[in-house]
């Protein structure tokens, strides 16, 4: 059974600690993740963008979610990243998704609520909880882009949460999307972040989060891939971020970091390997290892 994410969040809540969100596109990346979340008993999010769904289909990686959290002993759930297609919602919320994110961050403040409000009542309706976001998070991938950034408003935030009733808020605090976070000083706003957590009582969410971990570029760049100027979120910024208030962490440029240096490796040192088990086991191995460093940088290990 996929677990409640309101109450695994609840959880982390009340006891100052985060839950990691991993993206997953397939059943490599799930299940590093997944036996990372074991090895450390802690409790994990998988989530869906839609491009993601666009790529599997929604059954297949809703189904390798059911999959895993029914051979796994940690609390497993699965979540719906940036839903800006109503469409799309509307099948995750009644495929039985744990939780669904929606995007209306883009839009004018009436309108997020709105939209917001809208999803809010359908989700709820069948206990799926919703994230949704205020300001807007900077940087682009496939189909989540923003070209700019508009930091949360925190004299918006309570009223933003009391008209959606929304279950969890991410908010801008100076990260982006992608592995290009930063051109100068890797810095949150930590003071924006408590003005938003004094005014509201949900769980807060830090998206383009990823650390960027140099041991892990290195090795994608020993074998080939061209990442100049990639920069990531410090870890230190990582803890104060948990320490005032953010409850749950997405990653996933960093799993597609380590991702690519798996299968870049080899190839590179195997030219004739054609067996895709051997291309990617490592990959998946590496993967668990970033999700691993990741759980305990959250704080989340023996919480499951
Ligand atoms: O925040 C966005 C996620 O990293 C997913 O991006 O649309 O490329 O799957 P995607
Ligand atoms: P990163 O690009 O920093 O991994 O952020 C992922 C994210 O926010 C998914 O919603
Ligand atoms: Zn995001």
């Amino acid at each position: 059974m996929l677990a409640n994410t309101k109450q695994m969040l609840a959880k982390a809540h009340l006891h100052n600690y985060a839950v990691g969100h991993f993206n997953i596109n397939n059943m490599e990346i799930m299940q590093g993740i997944v036996q990372a979340a074991q090895n450390l008993k802690s409790p994990v999010i998988l989530a869906t963008s839609e491009g993601a769904i666009a790529y599997a289909g929604i059954n297949f990686l809703y189904n390798l979610a059911v999959t895993a959290s029914k051979l796994s002993k940690v609390p497993i759930a699965l979540h719906l990243d940036h839903g800006k297609d109503m469409k799309v919602i509307k099948r995750c919320v009644a495929l039985g998704y744990s939780s669904v994110m929606i995007d209306a961050s883009s839009e004018e403040f009436a309108k997020n609520i709105r939209l917001t409000r809208q999803v809010v009542q359908l989700a709820h309706r069948k206990g799926v909880s919703v994230e949704a976001e205020l300001g807007t998070i900077g940087g682009k991938e496939d189909l989540v882009r923003s070209e700019r950034m508009v930091y949360t408003d925190p004299s918006k935030a309570k009223e933003f949460v009391d008209r959606t009733d929304c279950d969890f808020l991410a908010v801008a605090i100076g990260t982006s999307h992608g592995a290009y976070k930063f051109s100068g000083r890797a810095q949150l706003k930590i003071g924006l972040l408590k003005q938003i957590k004094d005014k509201t009582n949900v769980p807060l969410v830090l998206h383009g989060a990823s650390g960027v971990p140099p041991k892990i570029v290195h090795l994608a760049q020993k074998y080939g891939a061209e990442l100049p100027g990639i920069k990531g979120v410090p870890d230190s910024q990582i803890r104060l971020a948990i320490k005032n208030g953010i409850n749950k962490i997405n990653t996933d440029t960093d799993l597609r970091i380590a991702f690519d240096a798996g299968v870049r490796k080899v190839i590179r040192e195997h030219p004739q390997e054609l067996d895709p088990r051997h291309i990617l086991g490592p990959a998946r191995e590496l993967i668990r290892k970033v999700a691993e460093q990741r759980i305990k940088l959250f704080g989340s290990v023996n919480k499951a």
